[in-house]
Formats: C-alpha cells, structure tokens, sequence
C-alpha cells in the first residue's frame, strides 16, 4: 500500500516534470519560429523615424568633435514583442553625422559591447589608420579616437562596423549610420535642406523577425536569405508626412544583400541629383532606381502638382512607405539644371590596369582567386598617381545576383560598363558599383591618401567569407 502510493506520487512528479520540459521545449521552439508579418504590420503603419544629428561639441565651426557610443539594447520595432539590437547612442542604427569640407574633425568611437567591433566611414577620404577597417579594431570597453580633415565635395556617405567576420551579424543587428557631407556648394544651392522635413533619410534595409520578437537572421550555404520586412530607420511599414512641394530623400541601401530598384507608386519620376560620392553634374529623371547593398542616391521628388493625398514608395511591386501629402505648397526650392562640375580623373597614356575577378560560391567568393587574408596585401598602389581597374564578375557555383564592388579611401568613376558608356547615373562619383553576372565594369580611380584599404563585395555574408582584398597606398 505505502510502496504503490510512494510510486504513483513518483509517476506524478515525473509526468509535471516532463509536462514542464515539454512546455518549456515546446515555448522555445514557438518563439524561434518566423513570425507572420501579419501580426505587427498594422494598417495605420508607424511614422518615419528620423535619425537624430550628432551633436558636434566642438564650439569651432572649422573643428567638430564627436562622441560615438557602441551600445547593445532592444527595440520596439513590432509594438508588442521587444528585439535585442545593436546601435549608436540609442538601441538600433546611429545619428547622422553632418560635417563639412575642409572641416577637422575627431570622433571618440566608445565600444560598450562585450565583443570587439570597428567604426569604418564608408566613402569618406581619410588615411588607412582613420578608416576604420578591419585592422582597426576596438576591443570591449575600449576607445577609438580617429581625427581627419574632410577633403571631398558634399556627398551622403555612411558608417558601419567592419570587423573581420563579424560586419554581416554586427550591421543587421543595428550598426550603422548617415555622413552628410556639405560644402559652398551645397549650401548655395537652391535645393530642399530642412533636415526631417523636406530633406529626409532613408535607411532602407530588409528583415525577418522570430515570435518572440527576435530578428530572424539566417544564410546558409547557398546563400542569404533575404528578409521578409522592409524597415526604413528602422521603422516597420512607414509612412511620412510632407508638405506639397519639393521633398529631397537621400536613400542608403543598408541591406546585407538585398538589392532594391525604388519608384513612386504614381508613377511620377523621382530626380536623381547625387549618387555616392556626390552631385551629379545634372539632374536625372528616373522612373526606377536600382540600389545595391552600400550604394546611395539623393533624389528630389515635386509633390506640388499631386491630387491624391497619399503616394507610396515601392521597391519593386512592394509597398515599402506611404508618403501623406499636405498643405499648400508655399515651397520656394528648386532643383537647378546645373548641379555642379564632375572634374574627370586624369589618367596618363598608359597608366597601370589591374583587374579584379570576382568569383562567388553560395555564401563565399574569391577575388582573383584568393579569400581575404589579414595578413597578405594583395596591391601596392602609387599615392596620387590615376589607375584603372577593371572587374569582372566570372560567375561561379550557386551564383548570387552580382556583386556590389566597394573600394575604401576614394570615390572613382565609371569608364565603361560592358564595354559601353555607362549609364548616366553613373557618370558622377561612386564608391560602389554593381556588377552583375558575366559583366565587366571598367573605373577611373587614384587615392591621395597613405595607407591599408580594403576592397570588396558590398553583400556583407560575401565579404565576410572571402569575397575581400586589400591593398596599400603609399
Ligand atoms: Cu561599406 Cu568596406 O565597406
Ligand atoms: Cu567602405
Ligand atoms: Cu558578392
């Protein structure tokens, strides 16, 4: 009797054992699963975000100083789940860092995570130790302090970590962020400049998120797989509001891997003014625009003359942000037909050609052959003298779309894309150029700053595993 009773209370404790387990197994494999957009893309959407501008705390107008906090948090993306992300003085993405040409400026980057990270300014013109690079590591806890002086015409750049292995993982998490360059340009011109109001940045980058909130990162072999959602700063499923009249948009493809070709769902034309590195000598009318990961574009839309009161930004056949029109248009800006000078890059009768050989197998890639190593410089290149490299996307095993190719330290120009003219949305300056398969894209290029660069395929899972070189200036 005692001993059946003593069993049957060990029978229970094991079945509320195992029901616990299993509840417990069972919570962790829910809230790992995919969650359905559905069930936060609400039909009244979230209003725009806009990135806050750092402040410079430097009271010299010809000197900025710059603190930067690498922090891990979480973020409110979903309304009712909570994300554990990664950002720049707040929990996900950076503020925008204005500066202006032939301005010094010091930035103190502080990483608060418990990993090492870097701070790399993705089309900026500073020497090798200020790029922010792999080499340029900075380990928890610790500080890094680079100092330059801004020595390129107005432009939208951005920044984002790049440490070796880790700038996939570390960029989807939240790292990265807007440079806005100005200069006498810039400011004379008549263009929209009231920064979050008529001249807005959009961080576009595309994710998935788990039911628990979690975001929902994953490759595999083949490849990467694209994400469900398409966020602008941040935002999940956007909408902005504006006045009628002239509104300028600076676009950042911050994606991992995702190309995106953007269009108003009026099917008025958006007009291009800048592409990475800069104005365009003329404005450009467009009715889609492709962006590859790391690329950027400035665009000017005229909002003055719609009669519906809502226009959508789509990439694709995706609705991606609704833009809510409203009051009269009292705006005096205008896009002028002359934007500025695009100077060529001299090159001299025979000047050095070297040339770039992409080659991608699902998630890795080589370029000449070779997978990044740390400790190889794959070039040494002569400081100020012009060159032209030619890259070739060859193709390879489980082939992705085409490489976006990234140099650090210049801004180059386009000669040719398939032995052709290039289009005119590549005629100014560019840092990233898309190369597709089978494709060959020929540049202009020469650096007037010293030191280790790196190039690379701008899909962050392909750098990341190979797909890197790099090469010293001096
Ligand atoms: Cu956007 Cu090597 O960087
Ligand atoms: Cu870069
Ligand atoms: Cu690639």
């Amino acid at each position: 009797m005692n001993t059946n009773r003593k069993k049957i209370s060990l029978l229970a404790v094991a079945l509320i054992m195992s029901i616990l387990v299993l509840g417990v197994l069972i919570y962790f494999l829910v809230a790992g699963l995919p969650l359905p957009r559905n069930q936060y893309e609400t039909q009244e959407g979230n209003e725009l975000k806009i990135p806050s501008l750092l402040p410079d705390l430097n009271p010299d107008p010809n000197t900025a100083d710059f603190v930067l906090d690498v922090q891990s948090g979480e973020t409110n993306f979903l309304g009712n789940r909570q994300t554990k992300t990664l950002g720049y003085n707040g929990s996900y993405l950076g503020p925008v860092i204005r500066i202006r040409k032939g301005e010094k400026v010091h930035i103190q980057v502080n990483n608060h995570l418990d990993f090492s990270t870097t701070l790399h300014w993705h089309g900026l013109v500073v020497d090798g130790e200020q790029d922010g690079g792999p080499h340029q590591g900075i380990q928890p806890g610790e500080s890094w302090d680079p100092a330059f002086t801004v020595d390129q015409d107005a432009a939208t750049l951005w920044f984002h970590p790049h440490l070796m292995g880790e700038t996939a993982n570390q960029v989807y998490y939240g790292l990265a962020g807007l440079i806005y360059i100005d200069d006498e340009n810039s400011e004379k011109l008549n263009l929209p400049k009231n920064y979050g109001i008529d001249d807005i940045p959009l961080i576009v980058q595309d994710r998935s998120f788990k039911r628990d909130g979690s975001f929902d990162y994953r490759t595999s072999m083949m490849g990467v797989v694209s994400g469900d959602t398409i966020m602008i700063n941040g935002t999940v499923n956007p909408y902005l509001n504006v006045n009628k009249g002239n509104v300028r948009f600076r676009i950042l493809n911050a994606s991992n891997s995702k190309n995106f070709a953007f269009s108003l769902s009026d099917g008025s034309s958006l007009q291009q003014i800048a592409s990475d590195g800069g104005f365009l000598e003329a404005p450009l009318e467009r009715k889609s625009i492709f962006l590859a990961p790391g690329e950027r574009v400035e665009v000017v839309v005229d909002f003055s003359k719609n009669v519906l009161s809502t226009v959508t930004l789509m990439s694709g056949n995706q609705s991606i942000m609704a833009i809510n029109l409203a009051g009269t248009n009292t705006d005096a800006t205008e896009v002028p037909d002359s934007l500025t000078t695009v100077m060529p890059i001299q090159l001299s009768d025979n000047p050095k050609t070297r040339v770039f050989d992409l080659q991608s197998m699902g998630i890795s890639g080589t370029i000449n052959g070779n997978a990044f190593d740390m400790d190889r410089i794959d070039e040494e290149v002569r400081l100020n003298e012009s060159e032209v490299w030619v890259i070739r996307n060859s193709g390879g095993m489980m082939q992705s779309s085409g490489h976006p190719f990234h140099v650090h330290g210049t801004q180059f120009q386009v000669i040719s894309r398939n032995g052709k003219i290039p289009p005119p949305q590549e005629r100014g300056y560019k840092d990233t150029v898309f190369v597709n398969v089978g494709e060959e894209i020929a540049i202009r290029i020469r650096f007037t700053h010293p030191g280790i660069f790196m190039y690379h395929c701008h899909i962050l899972e392909h750098e990341d595993n190979g797909m890197m070189g790099q090469f010293k200036v001096s």
